[in-house]
């Protein structure tokens, strides 16, 4: 073969070894920031303020596994999941924006005010910051406890 043909096809098959090895970094799965601002762009209004969740401490500093939050079409905790795993967000299957209390709940199953994200939310954070306030003998009010009224999550009403 002619050197010139040879330095033409290295070429190619470096540059085809390069996107190969490019591709994992192009989809590095689903990026999620440090504090999400619970703003879900589902809802076309939210009638209460948003809620600040730094999702990167409750993984870092309060040891909340990936599992105890995020599940899979079952239900079933998703306890191997890692840092730049495709995730879907809770809002795929907790599909209905909004939040079923009081009245309009009444005679609902559990898995049909599941349906409601807000309801999933909810579901999910206040059990374990109930469980933690009480481990450490803590009201909702003192310092460093995790917060379980409306007001400690949902700071203030939006736009204000
Ligand atoms: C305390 C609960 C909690 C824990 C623990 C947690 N997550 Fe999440 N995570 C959430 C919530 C809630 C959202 C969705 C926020 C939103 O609606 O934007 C989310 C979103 C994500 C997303 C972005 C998905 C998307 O498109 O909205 C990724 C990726 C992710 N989490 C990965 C992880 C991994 C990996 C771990 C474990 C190392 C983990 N999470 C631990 C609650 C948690
Ligand atoms: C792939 C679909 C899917 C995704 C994504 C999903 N869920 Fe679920 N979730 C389910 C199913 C299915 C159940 C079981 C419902 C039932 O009990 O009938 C469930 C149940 C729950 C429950 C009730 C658990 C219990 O034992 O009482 C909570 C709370 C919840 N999800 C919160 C979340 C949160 C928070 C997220 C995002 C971090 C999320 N879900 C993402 C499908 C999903
Ligand atoms: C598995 C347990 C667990 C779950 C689930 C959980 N949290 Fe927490 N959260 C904690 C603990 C523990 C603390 C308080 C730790 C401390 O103050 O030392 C905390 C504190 C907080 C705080 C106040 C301090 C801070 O870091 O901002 C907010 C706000 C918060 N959580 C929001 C949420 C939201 C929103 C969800 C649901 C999407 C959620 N948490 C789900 C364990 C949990
Ligand atoms: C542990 C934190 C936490 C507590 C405590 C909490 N919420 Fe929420 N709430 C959330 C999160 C997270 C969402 C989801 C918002 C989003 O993703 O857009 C939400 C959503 C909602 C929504 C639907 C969105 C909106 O703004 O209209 C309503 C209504 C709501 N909460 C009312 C309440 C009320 C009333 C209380 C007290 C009884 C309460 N919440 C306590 C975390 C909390």
């Amino acid at each position: 073969m002619d050197k010139k043909f040879c330095t033409i096809i290295s070429l190619f098959v470096g540059i085809a070894v390069a996107v190969v090895f490019m591709v994992p970094c192009l989809y590095a799965g689903t990026e999620v920031p440090d504090v999400i601002k619970m703003e879900h762009k589902a809802y076309t209004k939210h009638k209460k303020g948003i809620v600040e969740f730094a999702h990167k401490k409750h993984v870092k500093e309060y040891k909340a596994t990936c599992g105890e939050c995020h599940h899979d079409k079952d239900g079933k905790p998703l306890e191997n999941l890692k840092a730049g795993d495709d995730v879907q967000n809770c809002m795929k299957c907790h599909k209905k924006a909004g939040y079923i209390k009081g009245k309009k709940a009444k005679g609902l199953s559990k898995e049909q005010k599941l349906e409601y994200h807000a309801n999933a939310m909810h579901d999910n954070c206040k059990p374990c910051h109930k469980k933690f306030n009480k481990k450490n003998g803590l009201k909702s009010k003192d310092k460093g406890a995790a917060p379980t009224t409306c007001k400690a999550c949902h700071p203030k009403a939006p736009g204000k």
